[in-house]
């Protein structure tokens, strides 16, 4: 499943990040690149350990732990903190795929990479190029979304960022382990919950509403790893 969430940060905390980003220092992207992605890799990245990632990344999980599309969707056990990438003109990301286990900084363990997440700092008007393309069955993907929305891809998928050609294109992007390690279980447990949260606003005294959701809670039972 691949999905698009708006609304993270309110319009006053995407102003701050913008701004302490621009204010960051930058060092080559390849810090965090694997292997094979090394050879494909070329933007900038504000570094890992530093007050700047600490700050924002803090602001985005915030965003996140108060966002209901992205707590159904994603159902996350552990977000791994974020991390920021800046592509200037003549810039990209060849095809990848990314590591499937991440170690956390500090050495706080690792975690199992379920879902990529990349969040959108500069809006569309603001670059030209830049695209997420992300390979699916259904074909490639292209993303492009506006200052402020992230999407949501499932890790496995191949993908990569088309050369900028005029402007910046500033993200943020990290991984999470969910607590359903298959996309499919995880696609249905969100589908299900859409529809009995669309159930619940039309018609809440429907004895429907309870038993599709203990309906719900008894898959989450069965499929969720702690
Ligand atoms: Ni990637």
């Amino acid at each position: 499943m691949i999905l698009s969430i708006p609304d993270i940060l309110s319009p006053e905390e995407l102003a701050l990040g913008r701004k302490i980003l621009e204010q960051a220092s930058w060092i080559d992207g390849g810090v965090t690149a694997g292997h094979q992605s090394s050879l494909v890799k070329n933007n900038l990245q504000v570094p890992q350990e530093s007050e700047t990632s600490r700050k924002v990344g803090e602001m985005i999980l915030r965003g996140l732990a108060r966002a209901p599309l992205f707590m159904s969707a994603a159902l996350p056990k552990e977000i791994f903190p974020p991390l920021f990438n800046r592509y200037a003109a003549g810039q990209s990301f060849g095809s990848h795929v990314d590591n499937a286990v991440r170690h956390l900084p500090g050495g706080r363990g690792a975690i199992r990479t379920d879902l990529s997440c990349t969040f959108f700092f500069a809006g569309p008007e603001e670059y030209e190029g830049g695209e997420l393309c992300i390979r699916d069955t259904y074909g490639v993907q292209k993303v492009k979304l506006q200052a402020g929305q992230m999407i949501l891809y499932p890790s496995s998928s191949l993908h990569w960022v088309n050369p900028v050609t005029r402007g910046a294109r500033v993200c943020s992007f990290f991984w999470l382990q969910s607590l359903i390690r298959q996309d499919e279980r995880r696609s249905l447990l969100f589908d299900l919950d859409v529809a009995i949260q669309r159930l619940a606003g039309d018609n809440p005294k429907h004895a429907s509403v309870l038993e599709l959701t203990n309906s719900y809670h008894n898959l989450l039972r069965m499929w969720a790893e702690l």
